[in-house]
């Protein structure tokens, strides 16, 4: 049976564009059945329509509180049968609650090398540490911020004369690889995450996730 995807956006959605690429294309056994964001107008959403993906807005701003955003956000996805949780570039923080529900069935991307860099700025931060190599993560998603275990990562080399801007572009054509290929693996059984950790094809995956050497 394909598995069922729902992404989460609040922006441009490039993330969710390479996932979508990978579903037509037949590479990732699975079909998005839902795309959701917590803002209205954003490009993503156009990107979905244009895939003929069902969209939805929930606006955070018009609930009450967290839980209760959390509460809304958590009905509406399972109404949808998700297998699995995408965060694509979804700018809330998550509750307890909404994290434990999708525990092992939700992942995020960040840019960086998880562990380092954690939260905002990940790519000014890499230049001011004077880094040689910055890149970005896949992980499963827990309580604690960026912190999840990680499940795939992909490297750029840092030149002298990047900028953050520079290094924003290039990490994100490596999220654009990493990511469908996560979902890939989890939609074929291959990655999944136990109390003994994540695995991958069976073995323990390293602490530091499976590195991705780019064609
Ligand atoms: C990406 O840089 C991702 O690492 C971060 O949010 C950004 C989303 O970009 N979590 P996009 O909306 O997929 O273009």
């Amino acid at each position: 049976m394909p598995k069922r995807i729902a992404v989460l956006i609040s922006g441009s959605g490039s993330n969710l564009q390479a996932i979508i690429d990978a579903t037509q294309s037949g590479r990732i056994d699975g079909d998005i059945v839902a795309v959701i964001s917590n803002k209205a107008g954003v490009f993503g959403l156009e990107r979905a329509a244009n895939a003929d993906i069902p969209s939805e807005v929930l606006d955070h701003k018009s609930f009450e509180s967290r839980e209760s955003f959390d509460a809304a956000m958590m009905e509406l996805i399972d109404g949808y049968n998700a297998d699995l949780v995408v965060l694509a570039g979804f700018m809330r923080i998550l509750t307890p609650e909404f994290v434990r529900h999708y525990q092992g069935r939700m992942f995020n991307i960040h840019p960086s090398l998880l562990p380092k860099y954690k939260g905002l700025n990940t790519h000014q931060r890499a230049l001011d540490a004077g880094d040689k190599e910055h890149g970005c993560t896949v992980h499963f998603v827990t309580e604690e911020l960026d912190g999840g275990p990680l499940v795939v990562q992909g490297r750029v080399s840092i030149n002298l004369d990047d900028s953050s801007d520079s290094l924003q572009q290039k990490v994100h054509v490596v999220e654009h690889q990493i990511y469908p290929l996560a979902v890939e693996w989890f939609c074929a059984n291959r990655v999944r995450w136990t109390e003994d950790g994540v695995i991958f094809d069976d073995q323990p995956a390293p602490a530091e996730g499976i590195q991705y050497i780019s064609e």
